[in-house]
């Protein structure tokens, strides 16, 4: 629950103002009202507490409402402040109004002034917040439909996606580079609540550790050298969102310590800060590494990994799932399309076979590389494999004929032939994956290696093809 301070001398109209505003009232929430009866206990009490905002009377016995202003917009940090004033001073409420006070209460209010006024501030505090948050997140909402899921592995993710977004437990999605961690941890967010919430991330490798833990949760104003300004750490900015770690395994053991147990406490505090803030942002680590491994060669904690790991997702790698591959494609061209204004729609089955016999070790991201370098250098709308360095210029496996003009247009069984080479000679000759890859059943591959006059056996395997050299662009 948020609190809000009512600074004012008079008892009752404390006690009035905390007995309606701790009870919800329509959209609006129930607050913890704190007073305080002269700005010295005001002072006392912003050193505590966090409120949503501030109510502040403008005689108070030992100053003037105005002149503490500046001090309370300090100490409230983004919290706006209301004044109350008790007769028509318009030359006060000016002077507040440009010290920086929201808005005014003239006394005696009723009850629905006084809604009326919160829920402004309220609107306030929360566009203020959105812009801090949009000033570093723009992406759209992801969808479930924005996930290609045509592989059984990828299928199991996304139904497993439905029953974690209903949850509000901590996540954490492992998986190699590129496999779709952030889009899972994004989606998962859409889906965790009906109303639109921030969505925050962090990638806990890109900077060093001091800066980290400001970024997580923020550091008041003269905190260290250099921190001028108070600064809303990831943790306020997600509010009741999501809170994405990203690349969790790279955070050192002492921030790791301090994460624990902020998640244990639910409760955190500024860099420099002795507030307690609540914690109400869902947790959604990721990374890249083995953490169980990690756990095991000492690099993270154990308590830390058992509290983030209450739901894991392990995403496959693209190799593991060729399935995905053909649709993949097309939805990526798609978006690639978009941003470079240049249309690439036809890709050759001959083609897809190569890509997906190709090992794809920065995966989808790799994938999504690759083709948009194919696009920007396809001379038409047709994908060809001399696009792709990737892609072996002949077949590796017994070549039998090499192709005079490589833009050819191919029959279809020599598509299939090529498609089968190219699947041999990814697997190193091995029929079973083979099979996988080209999705037919091992009788048929025999009789298809018959067809196209084909040898695949021990002696005859060929090496599988190295990793590929990424070239520039
Ligand atoms: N299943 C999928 N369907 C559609 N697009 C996908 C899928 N998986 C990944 N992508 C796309 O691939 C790109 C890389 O995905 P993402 O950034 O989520 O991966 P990551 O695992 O976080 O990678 P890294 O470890 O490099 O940070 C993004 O553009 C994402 O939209
Ligand atoms: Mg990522």
């Amino acid at each position: 629950m948020d609190s809000l301070l009512v600074i004012d001398d008079n008892a009752s109209l404390c006690e009035m103002l905390k007995l309606q505003l701790e009870e919800s009232e329509g959209d609006r929430p129930g607050f913890q009202v704190e007073t305080a009866g002269s700005a010295a206990e005001a002072r006392a009490r912003l050193a505590a507490i966090q409120p949503a905002f501030v109510l502040c009377d403008m005689r108070l016995p030992d100053g003037d409402g105005v002149d503490l202003l500046p001090e309370l917009k300090v100490l409230a940090g983004d919290a706006p402040i209301v004044i109350m004033t008790a007769h028509a001073d318009m030359e006060t409420t000016i002077r507040a109004m440009k010290l920086g006070a929201f808005d005014y209460l003239q006394k005696p209010f009723d009850q629905d002034e006084v809604e009326l006024v919160v829920l402004r501030a309220l609107d306030l505090r929360r566009q203020s917040r959105r812009a801090a948050v949009l000033a570093v997140d723009t992406a759209a909402p992801q969808r479930v439909d924005d996930i290609v899921a045509e592989s059984p592995q990828m299928k199991s993710i996304v139904k497993q996606i439905g029953k974690i977004a209903a949850s509000r437990a901590s996540v954490l999605i492992q998986g190699e580079s590129g496999t779709g961690k952030e889009l899972i941890a994004r989606v998962i967010h859409t889906y965790s609540s009906d109303v639109p919430r921030p969505f925050v991330g962090i990638n806990c490798s890109a900077i060093v550790d001091t800066l980290l833990e400001s970024e997580l949760f923020g550091h008041e104003k003269g905190a260290f050298t250099g921190a001028a300004q108070t600064k809303y750490g990831k943790f306020e900015l997600a509010e009741d969102g999501t809170i994405f770690l990203d690349e969790i395994a790279e955070m050192s053991l002492p921030l790791q310590a301090k994460l624990l147990r902020v998640l244990q406490e639910r409760e955190f505090e500024r860099v420099g800060g002795v507030k307690r803030l609540p914690l109400r942002a869902r947790i959604v680590a990721a990374t890249n590494r083995d953490l169980a491994a990690e756990v095991r060669a000492e690099r993270f904690r154990e308590d830390l990994y058992q509290r983030l790991k209450v739901v894991t997702l392990e995403l496959p790698a693209l190799r593991e799932r060729p399935a995905d591959i053909p649709v993949l494609v097309q939805r990526l061209l798609g978006r690639i399309g978009d941003r470079l204004g240049k249309r690439v729609t036809r890709v050759p089955a001959e083609l897809l076979g190569h890509l997906q016999a190709l090992p794809w070790h920065g995966n989808v991201r790799e994938l999504e590389n690759t083709l948009t370098r194919a696009v920007v250098l396809a001379p038409g709308e047709v994908l060809v494999p001399e696009l792709f360095p990737a892609i072996p210029a002949e077949p590796p496996v017994r070549s039998v004929v090499r192709e005079e003009s490589p833009q050819q247009l191919l029959s279809l069984a020599e598509a299939e032939r090529r498609a089968i080479l190219a699947a041999i000679a990814h697997t190193g000759g091995h029929k079973g994956r083979t099979c996988e890859i080209l999705q037919i059943s091992r009788p048929t591959l025999e009789r298809k290696l018959q067809k196209y006059g084909l040898e695949v056996g021990e002696a005859s395997r060929p090496t599988p093809p190295a990793r590929p050299t990424r070239s520039a662009g």
